[in-house]
């Protein structure tokens, strides 16, 4: 899968990995898709809210380098971001910003930045395993850009829980497909939420259907996908994204609060 990582390379970070784990209270989510415009960055933010209310203290990381968006859903003009940190300018805690929300804390990314598979190598990953060693959070968010590149696959090595959003589209079910094609090979889980899906059981047929597929292409049979629930279309979602505004704080009782707080109840089972 990772064909332009060494297998030393490998090794070293799944040490990594290991003792951060081993060591930290710190669960880590990275949430991904193929696809790009499938709601990962609305989910995220949503997520991180929802889960805040519950008592849990969240840090989300900008981790899309095409649309870092992050910022604008939370309404901040963050100066300094995860690329400050990275390339020595900035200390951990001074990226480490906190957000108008109590309990959430944003590692802002930046747009356009040139990722170089030479130098940079595992150098994204190391922020996460910063974070995990302050052991002082209970949940780091990370959001992913759309497509399988070289920066989606190293956060995708260092996390145990992989969350792919996806819509019913057949175009955005054949991204789904690929990912499940490629974390199969050394992970044993995939979750799995629909996003624009108004109907909980279309979501629950489809991933079956992906299993199946999964089954009679022989991918890995330790390999699970693990459906967490669905949210609705909602003008409410677009329209506070918008105003730099979380749907799920602004519209506390609408159906796509209610849908992503299931989300949240069968998120958390697989964590803890
Ligand atoms: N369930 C939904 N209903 C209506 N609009 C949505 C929904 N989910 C996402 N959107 C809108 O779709 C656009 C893309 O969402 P975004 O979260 O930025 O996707 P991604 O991060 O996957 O590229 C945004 O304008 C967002 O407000
Ligand atoms: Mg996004």
């Amino acid at each position: 899968m990772f064909n332009s990582i060494s297998s030393q390379a490998s090794k070293l970070i799944n040490l990594t990995k290991r003792r951060s784990i081993k060591e930290s209270k710190t669960k880590l989510l990275t949430i991904t898709s193929g696809k790009g415009g499938v709601g990962k960055s609305t989910f995220t933010a949503n997520m991180a809210y929802l889960l805040s209310k519950r008592g849990y203290k969240v840090v989300v990381i900008d981790a899309d380098i095409g649309l870092a968006n992050m910022q604008v859903l939370f309404n901040m003009r963050p100066a300094l971001t995860l690329f400050d940190y990275i390339e020595g300018h900035a200390k951990l805690d001074e990226v480490l910003l906190q957000t108008p929300y109590e309990n959430i804390t944003l590692v802002a990314g930046k747009s356009g930045f040139q990722y170089s598979n030479h130098s940079n190598s595992f150098v994204f990953s190391r922020i996460v395993e910063d974070i995990l060693n302050l052991n002082k959070f209970d949940i780091v968010l990370i959001d992913t850009g759309a497509g399988l590149n070289e920066y989606v696959k190293e956060f995708l090595q260092i996390s145990d829980h992989i969350l792919a959003i996806t819509t019913t589209d057949p175009s955005a079910l054949t991204d789904v497909y690929a990912l499940m094609k490629m974390l199969s090979k050394d992970k044993n889980q995939l979750k799995i939420c629909f996003n624009h899906t108004k109907n909980y059981k279309i979501g629950q047929t489809i991933t079956n259907s992906l299993e199946s597929l999964a089954k009679n292409n022989r991918l890995n049979p330790e390999f699970m996908i693990e459906y967490i629930g669905n949210v609705s279309t909602s003008h409410n979602i677009s329209t506070t994204g918008r105003l730099r505004k979380l749907f799920s704080n602004e519209f506390k009782n609408d159906t796509v609060t209610k849908e992503l707080e299931i989300v949240i109840n069968a998120l958390l089972k697989t964590l803890y």
